[in-house]
């Protein structure tokens, strides 16, 4: 790939350019990069790149004159070398927002050209005789387009072949394409009485991988989650088959009643420890548990408790006459090995008279909002909603959602 920059400061950009992992990958003709001076190319004896803007105003815009000779320079370096015409690029405050997806775009072009802006701006006409397209990196102004334009270089050139490739802890990061990355860790094992996480000293990659799989999606749900959101849509989850220790049966007998109630105090406790009073949760008990799940299956609803080697460990409700799939819940122990998924899909198959369930979760336990989502349920509205009322036990505000099943 070729990458040309148009800008009032070439040294800059070529200095950056030169160092660290672009610096070695370029010194080995991986890439190609020229920095272009704007003045250069400029026709008045004063060398002046600038001017007033028509209509007023303050600040100075750039002449259109001198980055479109400059550009007609670079065509045609680029047509010597027997390449195609080069991509145009403008950095702008005003341009459409960057990100990676782009970053891929641009990096299958053959020649690529960023212009850097300054001051209040450039000659619009330019942009519009040369520009294929204005990219801003973020909402915030930068004094010029500098900055930007090696933005947009560096994670252009890093995706092209063997510049990463042969930098020590290089990752392909495909694995964990669409999320934050997980957090890492080097020597010491305690750094200031912080141990590293066990896991990582296991040396069980399987388990490695998962934690830090486990780590990305968390960190996304949390502090992206519309980046999380997309995720979702793009990776459904499939869940797996019942291993063979693992039994889901249908509620029938006052022991299974019991054990499910148990299953249900524990993890409804767990699950709604930061929306509800201390108070109020630990009147949850099995015994409360148990007088709902008698009333519900008064009601026509029919449970099944799910067990591995014997051990109940989840629950799931359905019911025939609604449609709706409710009360599924993991215990805490039995967490992220799939169960749910496995569990939800089982109830869903329970009720093939309905295409297209319901069931309900607080808006609060995003974690359940987004597994939910990966199994292919919607929001289709809002259930009941809980103030901030101590009397009823909710400590913050939160919407119950009603999601639908929409996946085929
Ligand atoms: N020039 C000034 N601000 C900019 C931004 N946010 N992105 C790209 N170019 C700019």
């Amino acid at each position: 790939m070729r990458i040309d920059i148009v800008t009032l400061f070439p040294e800059l950009c070529d200095s950056f350019l030169s160092a660290s992992i672009l610096g070695r990958a370029r010194a080995k003709n991986l890439f190609e990069a020229h920095c272009h001076q704007i003045r250069d190319y400029t026709t008045n004896k004063q060398k002046q790149t600038d001017d007033y803007p028509y209509g007023g105003g303050c600040g100075m815009v750039l002449y259109a004159q001198p980055i479109a000779d400059c550009l007609r320079a670079v065509q045609q370096q680029c047509a010597d070398q027997g390449r195609r015409k080069p991509h145009v690029v403008f950095l702008t405050a005003a341009g459409q927002p960057y990100n990676e997806e782009t970053a891929k775009r641009l990096a299958e072009y053959d020649a690529l050209t960023l212009v850097c802006g300054h001051y209040e701006g450039i000659d619009q006409r330019v942009i519009d005789a040369f520009g294929d397209e204005e990219i801003s990196i973020g909402d915030y102004v930068l004094t010029g387009g500098e900055l930007a334009s090696l933005v947009v270089a560096d994670s252009v050139l890093r995706l092209q072949p063997g510049v990463l490739a042969e930098e020590k802890g290089y990752q392909d990061e495909s694995y964990w394409d669409g999320l934050l990355e997980y957090p890492q860790y080097t020597r010491p094992e305690v750094w200031e009485g912080r141990p590293v996480p066990p896991v990582l000293l296991t040396g069980d990659h399987q388990k490695i991988d998962a934690w830090r799989g486990q780590q990305s999606r968390t960190r996304t749900r949390l502090r992206r989650p519309d980046l999380y959101e997309q995720w979702c849509d793009t990776h459904p989850l499939t869940p797996g088959s019942w291993k063979r220790n693992e039994r889901a049966a249908l509620v029938r007998t006052e022991d299974q009643l019991n054990a499910a109630a148990r299953v249900y105090s524990e993890s409804w406790q767990q699950s709604h420890q930061e929306v509800c009073t201390p108070e109020f949760l630990a009147e949850h008990t099995p015994e409360a548990m148990r007088q709902r799940l008698d009333a519900d299956r008064e009601a026509g609803w029919a449970f099944y408790l799910h067990s591995t080697a014997r051990t109940p460990d989840a629950i799931v409700g359905v019911c025939h006459k609604t449609g709706e799939i409710g009360r599924l819940y993991v215990a805490p122990a039995a967490q992220n090995k799939g169960i749910g998924a496995k569990l939800l899909e089982f109830a869903r198959k329970k009720l093939p008279e309905h295409p297209h369930p319901t069931l309900t979760v607080l808006n609060t336990n995003t974690r359940a909002l987004a597994f939910y989502r990966r199994m292919g349920w919607r929001p289709t509205g809002v259930e009941a909603v809980y103030g901030s009322d101590k009397e009823a036990g909710s400590a913050v505000y939160c919407q119950e959602l009603k999601l639908r099943y929409e996946a085929q």
